[in-house]
């Protein structure tokens, strides 16, 4: 049995990477992949169909953190179940919902999810349609994360968000408006100082901003690119 973590991030909805992917890499149902938010299978009633072509395309474990554009709403409607640790929403047999604030350990690595941001283009989007409010974490989830995060903070190896640290903003060449009332990128440079010397922490992936792009050598922008945990100086070729 092999013990491979893949991680990419935002998919939209979009197969063409997993149909790459599954050319690319003789995959096992042992195999685990992890998507940075706004992976976007669970949209609308048709989900149903997104789920089971995710299945045929990647024989294992599939787990995204919630970014902004998700459906929260059918998102929270799911069943409240444990997977490696920490509380998920069981979309199918082999797919979750990692949630806000959980640990989980994975092939005895630990990995701390916060899901969750602000939709720049809300204003051309519809409530409860194509936009849900529950994209942006309360001040409630916020702080069970920092909180959780404290106390494991010498356990975690990786983190991921979906959003990105308020100072990586200044590396990247796409940019996003930042409210001014939208607290979440300064908590995530809060949450950077407090882990980024601690021994066990090896990085954090981040998706939202549409880049593969590294930051720090511990901060990692994620897209298109599929990494395997343990090797990720080498992206995985899909295309
Ligand atoms: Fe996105």
């Amino acid at each position: 049995m092999t013990e491979r973590i893949f991680i990419t991030g935002d998919k939209h909805g979009s197969f063409y990477p997993l149909f790459g992917l599954a050319d690319h890499v003789d995959l096992e149902p042992s195999d685990v992949l992890l998507i940075a938010g706004d992976a976007g299978y669970v949209w609308d009633e048709n989900y149903h169909g997104n789920i089971e072509t995710l299945q045929q395309l990647f024989p294992g474990t599939i787990a995204f953190i919630d970014g902004n554009h998700e459906n929260h709403q059918m998102l929270s409607e799911f069943e409240l179940t444990r997977w490696n640790g920490g509380q998920v929403h069981q979309i199918s047999d082999r797919i979750f919902h990692m949630m806000r604030g959980e640990l989980y350990s994975i092939y005895g690595k630990n990995f701390f999810a916060f899901g969750g941001a602000r939709s720049v283009d809300k204003h051309r989007r519809e409530e409860s349609v194509s936009w849900w409010k529950e994209e942006e974490p309360s001040v409630e989830e916020m702080e069970y994360a920092a909180a959780q995060l404290e106390k494991h903070l010498a356990d975690i190896d990786y983190v991921i968000t979906h959003e990105t640290p308020l100072f990586a903003r200044d590396f990247i060449k796409r940019t996003k408006e930042i409210d001014e009332d939208y607290t979440l990128p300064a908590f995530l440079d809060d949450w950077y100082e407090q882990i980024k010397e601690q021994k066990k922490f090896c990085r954090w992936y981040f998706g939202h901003m549409h880049v593969d792009q590294t930051i720090t050598p511990q901060l990692r922008a994620l897209h298109n690119e599929i990494l395997l945990i343990g090797e990720e100086d080498q992206s995985i070729r899909w295309i």
